[in-house]
Order: C-alpha cells, then sequence, then structure tokens
C-alpha cells in the first residue's frame, strides 16, 4: 500500500473515533451551514478534526463528546465567558432565579436592578432596554436611531451582526463588509430597497468618514462603530467621530459587544473619555446566559416609545440576574486588571516563541483580546497547522486568545510551552516540506463559506 493511500487510512480511521465529527457531518445535512454562529464552525478552525461539540465546560476545560479534556486557549465561548466557563457564582445567582421561576405574567425585579447599574457604571447613560443577542440589540439602536432623527442611512465600521440594515452595505458592492471583521458575507435575501442605507468607513479613516458626511451628511441618522478593538484610536479620531455626530445631530452608536467589560468595569470608551449617545452590550455582561443591553442618553432613548420594540422572551429573569452577578463579580474582583495580564503574558509569549523559531508573526489586539497571524506565503496553512498540532497537546487554540478571569500563570505557561514547540515543528516543516503536507485534513476557512 502507498504511503498516501495509508494516511488517508489512517484519518479516516481516527475520523471514525471523533464522535464530534461525526455529529457535525449529520448536523450539516439537517442544519444548513452546521451551527447556528459562523465562529463556531469547525471548518474556521480545523477542518474534519475539530472536536466540535462539548460535553462538558468548567473555567478554563472543556471535554468533547469523546471525553476528551482541553484547555480552552482560544475564544472561550466566543467571548462570552469572562468569568470562565459555569461561573459558580453566576451559576449559582441563575440556579436560584430558575427555582423562584424565571418566566412570569408579571415582570422581573432584576431587569431595574441591571438598569441602574448600567446607568451608574455609565454616568453619561440614563435609559436602558434590554434584548437577548449582540445583533439583535444593534437593531434596536439602529431603530432607536432613525426614530429619534427620522433619517435612513448609517454610516458604519466593524462588525455588528447578521442583520439587514448592516448586511444591506453588501448590497451594491458584495466585498464592502470585507475589510471589516468577516469577509465574504452574503447578503442575499436582505431587500434591495435597502441599498445605499449603510455606508462603510474604515477605524481611524476619520477622512472616509468625512467624505461620507459630505455626500450623505442630512440623512445620516447614526454612525456606528466599536471604540476599540483591534488597534488603538489615533489621537483625535474617535473625539473626531463624536465632533462629526454632533455637527450632524446624528446618533453616536458604540457597539461593546466585544470590547465591553475588557478593560474596566463597563464600556472601552470609558478609558478612552468619549461618550457615545447609546452603547451596546451583550456577550461578556453575563457569562455565558443570553443578555443584551443598550444604554442611552435619555432624550434619545426616548425614542424607543416612538415606534414598536418589544419581545416576549426579553423579559426572562435569567438573563438579567446573570449580568447583576457578572457586572459584580467582575467589579469586586477587579477582573479587567487579571485579563490584561493575562493577555499581556500571551502576547509576550507570542512574540518570544516566534523569535527563537525564527518566524515572522504579527501580534495584535488589546490584551485581553488577542490575536497573532504568521507572515509567510502560506500563512492559513501555518495557522491550520498550529491549531492541529496544539489540539493533540491537549489545547483549543487557534489565531485568537480571549482571556478569562479563570485562566491563571500555569494555564499561559504550559500553553506557551507547546506553542514554543510547536512554532518550531512550523518553522522545520516550513523549510523542508509544504506545511499542508503536515495536514490530516483541509486549510481551515478564512471567512464565510457556502458549505456543501
Ligand atoms: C462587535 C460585535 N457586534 C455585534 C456582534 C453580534 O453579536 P451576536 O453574535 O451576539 O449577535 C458581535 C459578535 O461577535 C460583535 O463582535
Amino acid at each position: 500500500m502507498d504511503r498516501l493511500v495509508a494516511n488517508i487510512m489512517e484519518t479516516k480511521l481516527e475520523e471514525e473515533k471523533q464522535t464530534g465529527q461525526q455529529l457535525y457531518r449529520r448536523a450539516r445535512q439537517r442544519i444548513p451551514g452546521g451551527t447556528q454562529l459562523l465562529s463556531k464552525r469547525p471548518e474556521l478552525f480545523l477542518p474534519e478534526q475539530w472536536p466540535s461539540y462539548y460535553a462538558r465546560a468548567k473555567g478554563v476545560e472543556v471535554w468533547d463528546l469523546d471525553g476528551i479534556k482541553y484547555f480552552d486557549m482560544s475564544y472561550n465561548g466566543i467571548g462570552a465567558c469572562i468569568l470562565g466557563a459555569a461561573d459558580p457564582d453566576v451559576d449559582r445567582a441563575v440556579i436560584e432565579a430558575v427555582n423562584k421561576g424565571s418566566m412570569s405574567t408579571l415582570n422581573c425585579e432584576e431587569e431595574v436592578e441591571l438598569a441602574d447599574l448600567l446607568c451608574d457604571l455609565h454616568p453619561w447613560s440614563q435609559m436602558v432596554r434590554f434584548a437577548r443577542s449582540g445583533g439583535e440589540a444593534m437593531v434596536l439602536a439602529v431603530r432607536i436611531a432613525r426614530a429619534r432623527t427620522g433619517r435612513d442611512k448609517i454610516a458604519f465600521c466593524g462588525y455588528h451582526g447578521w442583520h439587514d440594515w448592516y448586511l444591506a452595505a453588501n448590497l451594491r458592492e458584495a466585498d464592502a463588509l470585507d475589510d471589516h471583521l468577516l469577509a465574504g458575507l452574503n447578503s442575499s435575501g436582505v431587500p434591495r430597497g435597502l441599498i445605499g442605507t449603510a455606508l462603510p468607513f474604515h477605524y481611524n479613516r476619520i477622512d472616509e468618514l468625512t467624505r461620507i458626511v459630505s455626500d450623505h451628511g442630512s440623512e445620516i441618522a447614526a454612525i456606528v462603530m466599536e471604540p476599540i478593538r483591534n488597534h488603538q484610536p489615533h489621537p483625535g479620531f474617535l473625539e473626531g467621530v463624536r465632533a462629526i455626530a454632533d455637527s450632524l445631530g446624528a446618533v453616536l452608536i458604540f457597539d461593546e459587544i466585544t470590547s465591553g467589560f475588557r478593560l474596566n468595569t463597563g464600556g472601552a470608551h470609558l478609558e478612552y473619555g468619549v461618550n457615545p449617545d447609546i452603547a451596546v452590550f451583550a456577550k461578556a455582561i453575563s457569562n455565558g446566559y443570553p443578555m443584551a443591553a443598550i444604554i442611552g442618553r435619555s432624550e434619545v432613548m426616548q425614542a424607543a416609545q416612538d415606534t414598536f420594540i418589544s419581545s416576549t422572551f426579553w423579559t426572562e429573569r435569567i438573563g438579567s440576574v446573570a449580568a447583576l452577578a457578572t457586572i459584580r463579580k467582575h467589579q469586586l474582583h477587579e477582573v479587567s486588571r487579571h485579563l490584561g495580564h493575562i493577555g499581556e503574558s500571551v502576547q509576550i509569549g507570542w512574540k518570544a516563541a516566534a523569535e527563537s523559531a525564527g518566524l515572522q508573526v504579527e501580534v495584535d489586539g488589546i490584551y485581553p483580546l488577542s490575536h497573532f497571524s504568521f507572515v509567510t506565503d502560506n500563512a492559513q496553512a501555518a495557522h491550520t497547522l498550529f491549531t492541529q498540532l496544539m489540539l493533540e497537546r491537549g489545547f483549543l487554540a487557534t489565531k485568537g486568545f480571549y482571556a478569562t478571569y479563570a485562566h491563571q500563570d500555569e494555564h499561559v505557561e504550559k500553553y506557551l510551552e507547546m506553542v514554543e514547540d510547536v512554532f518550531e515543528i512550523i518553522a522545520r516543516t516550513g523549510e523542508k516540506r509544504s506545511l499542508v503536507e503536515m495536514l490530516k485534513g483541509p486549510v481551515a476557512h478564512t471567512g464565510f463559506e457556502r458549505l456543501t
């Protein structure tokens, strides 16, 4: 039997053991696209090998369907588990809420308590609405801005979810959103009547925003952006955006769905001294339980009463209770300091490992949301091989690392030991043979692709 056939047979045998991959193959027949969130697709990590499903998760540990344990040095609930998976304090509060009844004809008192807490943390805001997921909360913010201004157009930068107002940007040019975190987003099914309503600009490019304003100024309802993501704002950039919003009478919306609660107990914008009119939180505020908050200045938020915004499950109790427990613990333990320390250690470790292996890597992101990328001709194959070799060593690991309160120095040390090892292998492989030959499956996808 030749070597290639032997390799394929071996791979096939390994696949048979992979219960997660078997389930994922079934899921793809039953669930269009396989998963509910693009960022959880196995193809984005390690096609045909990623464990894909978890049986149990606790702190930074995850057990797959075959009972194999991994340390999560990747996205930790895609940014949701800021305290670590199944945090005991948050879970205790949730279980108590379940026991008291999580749903009723009457409202839960905790949502008022949470609204007060969020306004205390952000003294520029006076009113709050709630939803249960990030993209959905952004829809509320945009609707409120449109209701407030009586205008339709939205200038934006960055990624803000899957909804029509946002994907409308790709209607005229299919690649308009490619530079905004996720490439290849397909806008099929979004009404063509929305063409020209979502106008993208790049972060730190005030000139691009100025151009949008000179073409569409009086029609702009809102400027929507993350206050920070991968790069620090250039001096004056956020202030410039604020001044443009004021001069237009447009609503400035900061999307804090991923950036929130990483740099302090609240929005990242608090670090930069520029306040929006509306800020939107989800993901990290409730440590894995569905919750989202839209906070804002009362004059702006009052516009929510001039339009219909209402949903049954926005009234359930678990989200509010989980958010209260998460935010209080976050504040008490100064969680953001810990995230900064852990993320910084990882960034330093990536750079040191790359240097000693003779690999070129770029490292970016605020410490709690760290990223690296190989700078080579075949970078995506190198990233895929990194994930494969780290998985074999017991780590869920990819190009990004989102720190949690559950990560301790010892996890980082163990992880970086393996990173050094794996970077060496990648460097040596690149000298001798192709990285692709080392892969047991296809190279990972880089964005949205239709699955067959
Ligand atoms: C900045 C930002 N906005 C919006 C979203 C969408 O949030 P969700 O996935 O909860 O709908 C995300 C998700 O990654 C995000 O990072």
